[in-house]
């Protein structure tokens, strides 16, 4: 069976040190034998969540084709930046469009739950966005996902690619392809 992995990265900006990151994971995982779906989430704008708005006009276009694809999906690839100690406000609202109801009352959360997710971080700072993936982690576990040990936060990221958006160091790059490796791996022994 062809694992089928969803990347997407919490920054949409042009030049995003963790899209570069989340990239070169998901090449790992590629060529670990799965299947990736790597989107942008700027192709999948949404509100910012509201109840009221929920209730009215009932989850968007947008939500709804992220959570089909989070159905179709057997694991996730993620990648955030750090915004002052935690993970974006970009992420936290596309998780939690994707965690409510779909038209057929199903709770959102069904879809993540059981699956494995890899998470990576990069940041010009020393720390690389390590406290960010903290709280991601906390969120994707009380989704009932499966965050796998293997992880990498990427510190003095502006200066770990070179022009063509390849890791400068082989041993780093080595570092984050496993990372993709090892998700496509933890969901392969899930789903046999
Ligand atoms: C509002 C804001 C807060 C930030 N806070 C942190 C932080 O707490 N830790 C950190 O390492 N970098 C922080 N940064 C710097 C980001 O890591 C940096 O902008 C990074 O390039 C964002 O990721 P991207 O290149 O994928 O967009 C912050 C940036 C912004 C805009």
């Amino acid at each position: 069976m062809t694992i089928k992995i969803l990347a997407f990265s919490g920054s949409t900006r042009s030049g995003s040190v963790n899209q570069k990151l989340l990239d070169i994971a998901a090449e790992g995982a590629a060529h670990a034998g799965a299947q990736v779906v790597s989107i942008r989430l700027s192709d999948y704008a949404l509100p910012i969540y509201d109840g009221d708005l929920e209730s009215q006009t009932g989850l968007s276009d947008n939500a709804r084709a992220l959570q089909q694809m989070l159905r179709d999906s057997d694991a996730l690839l993620i990648a955030s930046p750090e915004y002052n100690g935690g993970y974006s406000a970009l992420l936290k609202n596309t998780l939690d469009w994707m965690s409510r109801p779909g038209k057929d009352g199903t709770a959102g959360q069904t879809h993540f739950a059981g699956k494995p997710v890899a998470v990576v971080s990069a940041s010009p700072g020393p720390l690389g966005g390590a406290r960010a993936q903290i709280s991601l982690r906390h969120v994707l576990g009380r989704l009932g996902m499966l965050p796998i040990p293997q992880e990498i936060a990427l510190g003095h990221a502006n200066d770990a690619f070179d022009g063509n958006n390849r890791l400068k160091d082989d041993k780093t790059d080595a570092l984050v392809r496993g990372v993709g490796a090892a998700l496509a791996k933890a969901a392969q022994k899930l789903a046999s």
